[in-house]
């Protein structure tokens, strides 16, 4: 269906089309640096778009548009608020720590510690990276309270899109209590330097270029639960292989969360797709074309400039995110929203859906020369870097 005319809201159900129920395959970060190397070829998107104060094109969602949200909001009741849990329902962070009420309390933190040193350092870094990421989670809610039409306009709007965004951040928000609270008692860590690190990277804050665009937004979010679900899938792994059935079980809670969350933002995409094609695919394309950034991507902790590519390589090199992630995920959500099949769109979102099923393929060459090169570069100087994180201590790259 072309959106030259207004939806109304009684069309909508009419527009839906069966979803098809997805079979899941996870997904990190050379991939992203790899994506950071594709040629960038920017094509102009006939559409209404305006300069915005920074001097930057933004997409201009017009009444069309925003009728549309506004007509979904029935939908996302019934089919994205239902991907939430209940408080009650809802584990919480004290269900995995020592309780410090407790008078067993000291000999739980040593059996978590006795734990702890069996895991290795270059795991502690993904670890923390992780939990930082985790840890900038205002910074997240305001990115999704910048997408126009599915903003909250009150702080306590009672809109679908509203109640998700602030029971998503409640979700979210037990991701870094939980982990950053793990990590403390394992006494392994310097926290200062990382609650400094997490102290630059909210402040820094984030532009994830999807231009306030609800459209390119919920891609975005699509692609970034499925990239900390896979993140938070391989930590648990890692953990199990060292030992710590604990972590194992904390990271591996946390990636089930990213994996519902995940759902959602694919299934409002999926309807997006569905009730919008064009619009859809041209901001899919967009958004690849920009490439998805980590939210990590500015991390600093006061002394290492290159603290994100540190990161990136321990956790490409021990497989918490690996240079393939990116590729998968793109291939992943093609044949979940069915890109290559989708029909009835303009001469311009012909063109976006092309350039988006032949990225795949651009994307697995790309990845495919990353990897021999930096075979070539291991094979000449491994490399290793200290990580203020651990106190300094140094970790292969
Ligand atoms: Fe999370
Ligand atoms: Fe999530």
């Amino acid at each position: 269906m072309a959106f030259g005319l207004p939806l109304l809201c009684s069309q909508v159900p009419s527009l839906s089309s069966t979803f098809s129920s997805a079979s899941f395959k996870p997904n990190k970060l050379s991939k992203f640096q790899m994506a950071l190397s594709l040629p960038s070829k920017p094509k102009k998107i006939e559409r209404k778009l305006h300069k915005g104060g920074d001097n930057r094109t933004k997409y201009y969602m017009t009444k069309e548009k925003l009728e549309i949200f506004k007509c979904l909001e029935g939908w996302a009741e019934e089919n994205m608020l239902t991907f939430l849990k209940r408080v009650e329902d809802s584990w919480q962070p004290q269900d995995f720590l020592p309780d410090a009420s407790s008078e067993s309390f000291k000999d739980e933190v040593q059996d978590l510690k006795s734990r702890a040193e069996a895991v290795p350092d270059e795991c502690y870094v993904c670890l923390v990276g992780n939990m930082i990421t985790e840890e900038a989670l205002p910074t997240y809610q305001s990115i999704l309270n910048r997408f126009t039409g599915v903003e909250d306009e009150t702080g306590a709007s009672m809109t679908s899109w509203a109640r998700w965004t602030r029971s998503w951040t409640a979700e979210e928000n037990r991701h870094g209590d939980l982990l950053n609270k793990y990590l403390y008692l394992t006494g392994r860590l310097n926290m200062k330097q990382i609650e400094k690190t997490i102290h630059y990277l909210i402040s820094s804050g984030m532009d994830i270029q999807a231009e306030n665009s609800p459209y390119m937004g919920f891609i975005y979010t699509s692609f970034q639960e499925r990239a900390t679900f896979i993140s938070h899938g391989n930590t648990a792994r890692l953990a199990n292989v060292h030992g710590d059935a604990t972590l194992a079980k904390i990271c591996g809670t946390i990636a089930a969360d990213e994996k519902r969350h995940e759902m959602a933002y694919t299934k409002v995409v999926e309807k997006l797709f569905d009730v919008d094609p064009d619009m859809t695919m041209v901001s899919l394309a967009e958004m690849m074309r920009k490439r998805i950034v980590m939210p990590a991507v500015l991390l600093f902790d006061g002394q290492d400039e290159k603290l994100f590519e540190h990161y990136s390589a321990v956790a490409e090199r021990i497989g918490v995110y690996t240079s393939k992630d990116y590729g998968n995920i793109l291939e992943f959500f093609v044949k979940r929203w069915k890109v290559g099949e989708i029909t009835g769109l303009s001469p311009e979102g012909r063109k976006a859906q092309e350039y988006v099923c032949r990225l795949v393929e651009r994307v697995r060459k790309l990845e495919e020369r990353a990897h021999k090169r930096s075979l070539m570069t291991k094979s000449s100087h491994a490399n290793a870097m200290p990580f203020s994180w651990i106190f300094n201590r140094e970790v292969e790259v």
